[in-house]
């Protein structure tokens, strides 16, 4: 059996509120059961099991899946153990085809296997005489031995043989080392280190393995940072550094910053900041915000006070603001960050910084106010600016409370801001989606089809699939396409508890335009898609017909200008 079938078959005969009744006392109400959730510290019942749907899923801190979710998460098991468990103790079968055993032994294999680089590279930190200019270098940078054990950090000599070497006396497979990131392949098939001359930050996963590495340069040279690529195991739209060891002090001090590099967390911790999670070098995502609402709701993000900080400021508005989370921004002096803030002025000074950060929307206004002019134009660019992260504010109190101080600063009538905000949001009326961002749009087209499966086809036909481009939306979409007769949605099943948290968070919620015939958004949607495809195909052709007449092929571009022309009619 596939490992898929024997998940299959534990959905089938399991019950899920039996499962969870042993661990959690579940009382019914209407058509769920409700109890204190038992992955965060709830005080009043929030978590709900949904019986018909066979699935779980917490309000309070966004944990949610199936059953094999549950056991995942309650007993700390992966996917392949929380099977296993599940059939032993239901009786079900599990012996596991060929393809199935290897992939699942080949992820351990990948842990295994970053373990053993990750106990190479502190070896060669502390223990080697190469590691003394990388102990310099910490030391230099202001960290202390005590921290840098505690995170792992280690050091990867100037060499493009020795984690190869060692690795192959250890007697691994050196493709498998490739596949976990840790070595290239040269063209005549042979290896070597990726990570060279680098000081080297191991990443860790909830459960504390290693799924990569982070390096930096000792001292200058490009690029600066160097980073696992993606793996079976390491996935950085889903990761965020530090938060293993951060986790307990976030929860326990009710509050934690997000930076935006390791060197950051490290000084901030060294600093007596405990309370640090940093993104790795990429945008914040969803995910990552949804890993940080089961910890706190009280974020604060520390950017920079630069263009690059205001846009990463944009950008992550309306991804914390859909996870009802409402986050404040600290603000550093010019050309500083975090690391050299703390350690110039210490601890107490970024806490101070901490006490005066701004409200989002705060943060945003007073930005975009500098930015544009005091005109009409000038105010409306601003708002402008501002909608997304509007839209994306469910609660309705703070809606209005936002929408005053909005009102108020840039001097336009509550009335027009909400007009203008209810003309944009495309709820319930779908002919409005392709007035809407374009994460929004996956968001909600993915929703669609969780509860319309059947539509996938013809979706798939005009290649709509390319829209989504987040990892879980992604993998979530093409678990979709084998939905059909056999299979139901909620049938489906994730080794991905992000993913059983999204997909049981979807099909707890109505489905979007829940008043419109399914038909006719289906309708939207795909012509939403195909006139983007038109205008992009567009823009295509205006670009050559550009270059056809710059490098004088006239009848080139005559021909191109045809089919623009023609196209342009079809539209
Ligand atoms: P920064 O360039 O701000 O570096 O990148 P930093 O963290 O202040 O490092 P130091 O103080 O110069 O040593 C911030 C983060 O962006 C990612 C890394 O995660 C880094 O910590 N980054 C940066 C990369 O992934 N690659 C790069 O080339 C640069
Ligand atoms: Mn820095």
């Amino acid at each position: 059996m596939s490992l898929r079938e024997v998940a299959r078959r534990i959905k089938e005969t399991v019950n899920i509120v039996d499962v969870i009744s042993e661990y959690v006392a579940l009382k019914r109400s209407g058509r769920n059961y409700l109890g204190l959730c038992p992955f965060h510290a709830d005080r009043k019942p929030s978590f709900v099991v949904n019986e018909e749907k066979q699935i779980f899923r917490c309000f309070g801190c966004g944990v949610g899946g199936d059953v094999i979710g549950f056991y995942m998460k309650f007993h700390n098991l992966d996917f392949v153990e929380a099977v296993r468990e599940l059939a032993r103790r239901f009786d079900i079968p599990f012996d596991l085809d060929e393809g199935d055993r290897v992939s699942a032994s080949r992820q351990k294999a990948l842990f295994e296997v970053n373990e053993k680089a990750q106990r190479f590279f502190v070896q060669m930190l502390w223990a080697s005489r190469a590691g003394e200019e990388a102990r310099a270098y910490l030391q230099k940078r202001g960290l202390s031995a005590e921290t840098a054990k505690i995170f792992g950090l280690g050091f990867a000599p100037n060499s493009y043989d020795s984690l190869a070497s060692h690795l192959k006396l250890a007697g691994i497979d050196l493709s498998l080392a490739e596949e976990a990131g840790l070595l290239v392949r040269r063209e005549d098939g042979s290896f070597y280190d990726r990570f060279r001359h680098r000081l080297i930050f191991p990443i860790y996963d909830l459960s504390g393995r290693v799924v990569g590495f982070g390096g930096r340069i000792l001292g200058s040279g490009e690029p600066k940072y160097l980073n696992t690529p993606e793996t079976a195991i390491y996935h950085k739209g889903a990761l965020l550094y530090g938060l293993f060891h951060t986790r307990d002090f976030i929860r326990s001090a009710g509050f934690g910053l997000v930076v935006e590099g390791y060197l950051d967390l490290l000084s901030l911790y060294e600093a007596g900041i405990k309370e640090v999670v940093a993104s790795l070098g990429t945008a914040l995502t969803a995910q990552h915000v949804r890993q940080m609402k089961g910890l706190s709701q009280e974020w604060y993000l520390v950017f920079d006070a630069d263009e690059a900080g205001l846009k990463a400021a944009m950008r992550a508005a309306p991804i914390f603001l859909n996870e009802g989370l409402f986050p404040r921004v600290i603000i550093l002096p010019q050309d500083e960050d975090p690391d050299s803030f703390v350690r110039q002025h210490g601890a107490r000074a970024f806490l101070d910084l901490k006490e005066k950060a701004l409200e989002i929307f705060d943060f945003l206004l007073e930005i975009l106010r500098t930015r544009h002019p005091p005109t009409p134009e000038g105010k409306l660019a601003v708002f402008r600016e501002l909608e997304p992260a509007l839209m994306a504010l469910k609660d309705p109190v703070l809606l209005d409370l936002e929408v005053k101080k909005i009102a108020e600063r840039l001097g336009i009538s509550e009335t027009a801001i909400k007009r203008s905000l209810a003309q944009r949001k495309p709820h319930p009326r779908p002919e409005a989606l392709h007035r809407s961002s374009p994460a929004y749009l996956e968001r909600v087209i993915l929703e669609f089809v969780v509860h319309y499966p059947r539509f996938i086809k013809d979706f798939e036909e005009i290649g709509l699939g390319e829209i989504f481009q987040e990892g879980v939306h992604r993998r979530l979409y093409e678990a979709l396409k084998t939905v059909g007769e056999q299979i139901s949605v909620e049938d489906l099943t994730f080794d991905d508890l992000e993913l059983q948290a999204l997909l049981s968070e979807i099909l707890l919620s109505p489905p979007p335009f829940e008043d419109v015939p399914p038909e006719r958004v289906a309708a939207e949607i795909k012509g939403w898609w195909l006139k983007k495809r038109y205008q992009q195909r567009l823009e295509e052709l205006l670009e050559a017909i550009r270059k056809a007449e710059a490098s004088g092929q006239m009848e080139e571009a005559l021909r191109l200008l045809r089919e623009y022309q023609e196209l342009r009619c079809q539209i």
